[in-house]
């Protein structure tokens, strides 16, 4: 096995433990794995993507202590694909080795009243909402927050689950919380954005870098096409980069984010909203796959890893695709797009609403950022970290 003096740097051959199995997971694996990684995978789901390219996996449950710990001690570094894992489960692993992004960045946008909590101190923007735990509470913010709004879970919500868009006409405040389980929730304004943006920014000890912004489209709150570039001002786009880099110094960040928003041109005073953060690698980063030097699975073990960041630069304008349920079952004719990049995650079945695949349409590049050096006034300076 190679050698690093440094102990905060990992050499090839050290092992990489993901916490979760899915496709995120499996690209994170294949991308550890051309460093010359090792890959672990701990994940509760039998047959996860994940496993059949990793050199180990753990099949358990994540209140499993015996297991966890056994896991924890074949890795030399842990990290996650997403953020629903019991903050006890990363408790456990942290004991024994490093997990980055680390447990404060979980237990911040794993629920959505304390990413909001956290938006706000940092004076950051965020949709109007209230807390609501019961009846009462609902009755109360939707007289606050108007007609348009949407009632959120705080927790385990993703593509749009465990949310409810309500107007005057829906049902009464008991039966859309029973709707979604009586679950702790906050009620948001809808927000009428023109265009929902994501950036995707990279933290490591001593570098802070991000992608060009993307513009993404949902169809049924699920994440549908990407395309890059996104078509907003420099000086809007400057902002976006601004604001997600600051949620990463703030959380004293190390990975890669994705901090998805509102851009709503019309509201001269506030034209982005923060909607979400992820601390982690996104569907919305894909395009990086094909469209970039380094891409964002890449850059995340580099960031965690503790090596240099890869370059960020983008070759081309990029179009992702979500392979959605049966869109799959046209994997010929994809294959056949000679302009486009493949992804299948080797799931069983094309369940309705599953993500099967990707597929990346590379379109001559029109726009590319200044080279870097000359945007350096515009960066955050950042603070040492402990
Ligand atoms: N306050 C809002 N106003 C308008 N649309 C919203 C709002 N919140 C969510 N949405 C729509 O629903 C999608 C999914 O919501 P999001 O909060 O990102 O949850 P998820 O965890 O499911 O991604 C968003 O990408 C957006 O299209
Ligand atoms: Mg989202």
């Amino acid at each position: 096995m190679m050698e690093c003096n440094d102990k905060n740097v990992m050499a090839p051959g050290s092992v990489v433990g993901i916490i979760g199995g899915g496709q995120l997971g499996r690209m994170l694996a294949l991308a550890a794995a051309r460093l010359g990684f090792r890959v672990h995978i701990y994940c509760a789901a039998e047959n996860s993507p994940a496993f059949e390219v990793a050199a180990k996996h753990w099949c358990a449950p994540f209140d499993n202590k015996q297991q966890l710990q056994d896991f924890a001690n074949s890795c030399d570094i842990v990290t996650y694909e997403f953020e629903n894992i019991p903050l006890e489960t990363v408790r456990v692993i942290s004991a024994i080795t490093p997990v980055l992004p680390d447990i404060n960045a979980l237990n911040i946008t794993q629920d959505r009243l304390h990413e909001r909590a956290f938006l706000t101190t940092n004076s950051l923007p965020v949709a109007p909402f209230m807390k609501v735990d019961n009846k009462e509470d609902l009755a109360k913010a939707i007289g606050r927050l108007g007609n348009q709004t949407i009632l959120k879970s705080r927790r385990f919500g993703y593509d749009g689950k465990g949310q409810i868009a309500l107007s005057s006409a829906t049902l009464s405040p008991p039966d859309v919380l029973a709707e979604i389980g009586n679950q702790p929730a906050i009620l948001e304004q809808k927000i009428n954005f023109d265009r929902e943006i994501s950036v995707l920014v990279l933290r490591s000890a001593n570098e802070l870098e991000n992608y060009d912004i993307c513009e993404n489209l949902h169809l049924n709150q699920m994440l549908r096409r990407t395309r890059v570039p996104a078509t907003i001002d420099p000086d809007i786009e400057q902002q976006a980069i601004l604001m997600a880099q600051e949620i990463t110094i703030a959380m004293d960040y190390v990975g890669l984010m994705a901090v998805e928003m509102f851009y709503c041109p019309d509201n001269e005073e506030q034209p982005l909203i923060i909607n979400e953060i992820a601390p982690r690698v996104h569907n919305s980063g894909h395009w990086t796959q094909d469209g970039c030097i380094i891409d964002q699975f890449e850059n995340h073990i580099r960031a965690i890893c503790g090596w240099p960041l890869g370059s960020t630069k983008r070759h081309n304008d990029v179009v992702m695709t979500n392979l959605i349920g049966e869109d799959i079952l046209n994997w010929q004719e994809y294959a056949g797009n000679t302009d486009s990049c493949l992804h299948i995650y080797g799931k069983k079945e094309p369940r309705q609403g599953r993500k099967m695949g990707h597929l990346t349409t590379l379109l001559p590049l029109t726009y590319s950022k200044p080279p870097s050096g000359s945007d350096e006034n515009n960066v955050v300076q950042l603070k040492p970290s402990s």
